[in-house]
């Protein structure tokens, strides 16, 4: 059976009212300041980044309220949406406090679906999902985050983690995490991989470009680093059900996967490490559709449709649905949009000025609607019938 043709947010974000409680509490970054906007205004004001400018950016009832989630969704003719919490995380806590913390947020974030609206016509979807947190700081106990993937896999509402990629501050491709991987991918959890540190800033120079230069690429490189690190660390082919999603498109993955899958072949450290060709693993990924561009989006799907090409093992590339290795450029192209998923990242890039409609929207909408090559039942997958598939949505 076909699934429905929906509409389904996969990058939307919340501050769920006991986080944000905590950012107001706290006197260092990250946290939520109140201060007398130059219009003599009392504001609250936003400050996760570490080298953000001092007067962060502006945050109100959108960042918490679930109402006002509601009506973006329903102003934008979004179904569902599959709402994660926002960065910085629990990253920033002691461990015993971001375990306890997550495990809160956990059920907030469960009640938050369970008592929202339902789908009018589907019976059994609602309309709001979520990704849970893990206790994923420096000391955390392997039995505290194991507890925690437990803890998710029961909240029927939940169905995958938010990540950052800090791990346990040494990374994601730490081999400590391998148990949670393993608990990751037996839960059936997916891992929507999220950045929020950047890039050096030194990388940015002098000139004051606002938050231009660490979100539009610091936070794009940092994805890129943290998967191609993770590739190169074997844990694909150690979980080959691992589900992980990448936020804004991979960021340069695809971009660069051919110049990575050389540099590992003229390298005898890491060439006989991986089971399989670097650009084999991006079709085991799947990529959120928020960047912006048909072109890009394009480029994506064909650096998603060609992984077969470069299996190892001769074998189709099985859960990844991409077919045989003599597929045409079209047909390659089309056989990526299976792993791309439609987002919007609210309620961060909120418009300038009043409109009716949010531009970061509209533009990831006409995105995907103008694909060369992209059939309309294409671009209903990635719109919503990838993530209905992704999230089992209509069990
Ligand atoms: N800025 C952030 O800090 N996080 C996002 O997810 C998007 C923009
Ligand atoms: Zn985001």
């Amino acid at each position: 059976m076909s699934p429905p043709r929906l509409l389904i947010d996969i990058h939307t974000h919340v501050y769920l009212p006991r986080y944000a409680a905590f950012l107001r509490s706290r006197a260092s970054v990250p946290r939520i300041l109140t201060r007398t906007s130059p219009e003599g205004r009392q504001e609250e004001r936003l400050l996760i980044l570490d080298d953000e400018p001092s007067s962060g950016r502006p945050i109100g009832a959108q960042y918490w309220d679930r109402d006002e989630k509601l009506k973006f969704m329903d102003r934008h003719a979004i179904d569902v949406s599959v709402v994660s919490s926002a960065n910085p995380w629990l990253d920033f806590l002691p461990a015993s406090t971001a375990h306890q913390l997550a495990g809160e947020l956990n059920d907030d974030l469960e009640t938050y679906c369970s008592t929202g609206p339902s789908l009018s016509h589907i019976t059994g979807v609602k309309r709001l999902y979520g990704f849970g947190l893990l206790p994923l700081v420096p000391e955390a106990s392997t039995e505290a985050i194991i507890s925690t993937v437990e803890q998710i896999a029961k909240l029927p509402h939940l169905k995958g983690v938010i990540m950052g990629t800090r791990g346990l501050g040494k990374g994601l491709d730490d081999n400590a995490l391998e148990p949670v991987w393993a608990a990751i991918e037996q839960a059936g959890l997916v891992v929507f991989l999220h950045p929020h540190y950047g890039v050096d800033k030194n990388a940015w120079g002098e000139k004051e470009n606002g938050h231009v230069l660490p979100l539009a690429l610091g936070f794009p490189f940092e994805t890129t680093i943290a998967t191609t690190r993770l590739i190169l660390s074997g844990v694909f082919d150690r979980h080959p059900s691992l589900r992980l999603l990448l936020a804004h498109s991979g960021g340069a993955l695809p971009q660069l996967s051919s110049r990575l899958a050389s540099c590992i072949e003229h390298d005898p450290l890491v060439a006989s490490r991986l089971a399989h060709d670097a650009r084999y693993y991006l079709g085991k990924l799947y990529f959120d559709a928020v960047a912006y561009g048909s072109e890009e989006l394009g480029f994506v799907s064909d650096a998603i449709g060609r992984a077969d090409k470069y299996s190892r093992s001769g074998t189709s590339a099985g859960a990844s649905g991409v077919k045989d290795a003599s597929a045409d450029g079209a047909e390659q192209r089309r056989s990526g949009t299976r792993r791309m998923l439609f987002g919007t990242d609210h309620p961060f890039f909120p418009p300038l000025g009043a409109t009716e409609k949010w531009k970061s929207v509209v533009e990831n909408l006409e995105a995907i609607d103008g694909v060369w090559g992209w059939s309309d039942a294409e671009k209903d997958a990635v719109r919503g019938g990838n993530a209905f598939a992704l999230f089992n949505l209509g069990s």
